[in-house]
């Protein structure tokens, strides 16, 4: 695949942030406070809109304005939001208002000599992956992309527990937003009531008996386009759509820079940490939010397709899934999926 990194002209920044409050801004003020012609401003909002996908509405008498305001991602806000103990754990944010994987791009970093805790941030992922293959939908400026390179000091057996915790660290990110019913679907789905609110696909370099490096990426639905989600396979949901479920909570700062901050804040600590830790510190946390527990289920294991109840998970991690027979069997990967109930 062709490595693919885009970020904003200044003027295209400047443009985007005076629209960005997603009311009708005229060509003529937005031409004189970027001190360029109207032509040159519809030029740069045509290239807005074909290279990064941002939907800009034109209405001949009223200008231009964004379909919803929009928040871009900044290098500052998020580093201003960041606990001391992150701050130190992080060796460098990036942040792209285009790639085609914030995973591929530090898989390909860590071959380098690139230090623990480089963060990657994108607007918009031209080939966002998921687990098992699948493609990660990732629109511009609505979502939250996130990787995180880190170096391990053991093989990539000692840290199989991590992908339990990182699914940890997001949930309570999550609970600071003071989100409920938000759980963990085996073996770190986010979850909330039965639909999946974001995903993490760690990918982890290294030989056994050496040192290893780990890619952990995550993907949290904040707002989803309908008219993205076409080719997603699973039910889902996004961040708006349990704000509108739920208008009593406390909305105030669900704002995209901020949680980026609160999951760095817990996502880094957790992975520096987990050589030592280990994932007997996650279990019973991890138990407490898992959302299949006593669930009936399918679990698919290549072209196989087993039926059972979710028993929890054992001490290493695995699956526990009482089969029809009433075996009780562990799954060390596998994808799993609700029944619904006869
Ligand atoms: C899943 O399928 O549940 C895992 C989804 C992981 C998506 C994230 S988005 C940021 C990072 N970059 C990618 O290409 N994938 C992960």
């Amino acid at each position: 695949m062709n490595e693919q990194r885009l970020i904003f002209t200044d003027s295209q920044k400047k443009l985007l942030s005076l629209l960005a409050d997603g009311k009708f801004h005229s060509g003529t003020v937005l031409a004189n406070t970027l001190n360029i012609s109207r032509s040159a401003i519809w030029k740069q909002i045509e290239s807005l809109s074909s290279e990064y996908g941002v939907e800009i509405i034109a209405v001949s008498g009223k200008g231009y304005k964004l379909n919803r305001p929009l928040e871009l991602l900044s290098e500052t806000q998020i580093k201003s939001g960041l606990s001391q103990q992150s701050a130190e754990l992080l060796s460098n944010l990036e942040i792209y208002q285009q790639i085609d994987s914030t995973n591929r791009y530090l898989v390909e970093r860590a071959q380098t000599a690139t230090a623990s805790g480089l963060v990657c941030f994108a607007e918009s992922q031209t080939a966002g992956k998921g687990r098992r293959g699948r493609q990660w939908v990732s629109p511009f400026g609505s979502n939250i992309y996130l990787s995180i390179l880190w170096r391990f000091q053991n093989d990539p057996a000692s840290i199989s527990g991590l992908s339990l915790a990182v699914g940890v660290a997001v949930i309570r990110a999550l609970r600071e937003l003071r989100l409920i019913d938000i759980g963990l679907k085996w073996p770190n789905d986010i979850y909330w009531q039965q639909k999946k609110l974001g995903g993490i696909l760690i990918e982890v370099s290294g030989e056994a008996g050496g040192s290893c490096s780990a890619v952990i990426g995550l993907g949290l639905n904040l707002y989803l386009p309908e008219k993205e989600t076409a080719s997603i396979t699973q039910p889902w949901v996004d961040l708006e759509q349990i704000r509108t479920a739920s208008p009593l909570k406390d909305w105030q700062s669900c704002s995209r820079n901020h949680i980026s901050s609160l999951l760095l804040n817990h996502l880094l600590p957790v992975i520096a940490h987990f050589e030592t830790d280990t994932l007997q510190q996650y279990l019973s946390e991890w138990r407490s939010y898992d959302v299949m527990l006593e669930k009936e289920v399918s679990i698919y294991i290549g072209n196989q397709v087993i039926d059972g109840i979710v028993k929890g998970i054992n001490d290493d991690g695995m699956l526990l899934l009482q089969n029809n027979a009433g075996e009780l069997k562990t799954y060390a990967s596998g994808e799993v999926s609700f029944r619904a109930s006869l």
